[in-house]
């Protein structure tokens, strides 16, 4: 059995598999079912007061597609490599209920010396700050504070996607001002300035930052000729993994070893853990695969993480960052004279 155990910032986790937010850990069960296999963390579903935030969870809708854009059942049998287009809400329980439960789960999972992690998203500052330090107040021991969702274009005013550096040091110092627990900020994907919106969160005090947010998509159905499921889609599967890696590598190399990383975005196996960890992620987030395949997707994830760091005679915390800091400059480049020409077809 290999070494598992990871640290992010202050806290210890017992290996670096979180099972992220979604629909699947809207229900305490869920949560549960997620503590139960194994992982070392599980954020659950999140939450603001926006009333908005849960009509659009009752309108949400999911599907998958295959690599012709046709759409195929949403089966734990799908593909590895299918296309997830989904449009979704936030929890559908009122503040005081899901805190209730989220502290609940959390003294649970300590007895399985793991964590249910509070998560809010942003819509109005002010409430924000109140809400987190109700959660503080409940007992939680962590709190991931989303500003990287992929809809506020879509959605204006209920959820945030903050691209402005600037924006992110004032929503998470005001965060941070308010609590003392653990402080994690998931930034979005949506940006040229990933690194950038990572530093401006390190710095007003996040102890982990959390990349990245999924993006948008629009796919037309050729039969139809509407928009699938209507309209514009947060977009994500295996595909995203290599963006995912090189947010983390860029950002590593720019803010330095010591400021913790965690992945979210296209992880879909153990391998794919070992990916995220070498680009520099001391943790990675896995959601939409378990929402689609279930809880063995978390206990086969970390099955393949164990025999592959057995197999390389390695800890899971000496993985952190090693691609990452071997990565090169284009100019470092060797060269390759003709090598294009073997490339072009015919
Ligand atoms: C249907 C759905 C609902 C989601 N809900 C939340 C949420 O409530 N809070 C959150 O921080 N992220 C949410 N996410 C984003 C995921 O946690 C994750 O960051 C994203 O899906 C990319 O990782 P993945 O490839 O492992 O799914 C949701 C994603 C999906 C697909």
């Amino acid at each position: 059995m290999a070494r598992l155990d990871v640290t992010v910032g202050r806290t210890a986790l017992k290996n670096p598999l979180i099972a992220g937010a979604a629909e699947h850990v809207i229900e305490a069960g869920g949560v549960l079912g997620a503590l139960r296999a194994g992982v070392g963390a599980v954020v659950v579903k999140s939450i603001n007061e926006m009333e908005r935030g849960k009509d659009q969870l009752q309108r949400a809708e999911y599907m998958l597609l295959d690599d012709q854009w046709r759409e195929i059942p949403w089966t734990p049998q799908a593909p590895a490599t299918a296309f997830m287009a989904t449009r979704s809400g936030l929890t559908p329980q009122a503040f005081d209920a899901w805190l209730e439960q989220t502290a609940q789960l959390d003294r649970e999972a300590k007895t399985m010396d793991s964590y249910a992690i509070a998560s809010l998203i942003v819509a109005d500052l002010d409430k924000t700050v109140a809400m987190a330090r109700q959660i503080e107040q409940a007992g939680l021991r962590i709190l991931e504070l989303n500003i990287g969702t992929p809809y506020a274009s879509q959605a204006k005013g209920v959820v945030a996607t903050e691209l402005d550096p600037a924006r992110v040091t004032m929503i998470v110092s005001a965060v941070r001002q308010a609590i003392k627990i653990p402080l994690w900020v998931k930034i979005t994907g949506q940006s040229e300035r990933v690194p950038d919106l990572a530093a401006a969160a390190f710095a007003a005090g996040a102890e982990a930052v959390v990349m990245a947010g999924r993006l948008l998509g629009f796919i037309p159905d050729v039969e139809t000729m509407q928009p699938f499921l209507g309209t514009t889609l947060g977009v994500g599967g295996y595909w995203n993994l290599p963006l995912t890696c090189h947010w983390l590598s860029v950002s590593r190399q720019q803010l330095g070893p010591d400021k913790p990383l965690i992945a979210t975005n296209g992880a879909r196996n153990g391998l794919d853990v070992a990916r995220m960890m070498l680009a520099g992620a001391h943790a990675v987030e896995m959601a939409s695969n378990v929402m689609l395949r279930g809880t063995p997707a978390l206990s086969a994830t970390l099955e393949e993480l164990n025999a592959y760091l057995d197999r390389k005679n390695m800890t899971a915390a000496d993985l952190v960052g090693r691609a990452a800091d071997q990565r090169k400059t284009f100019a470092d480049m060797p060269l390759r004279t003709d090598n294009w020409k073997k490339y072009v077809a015919g």
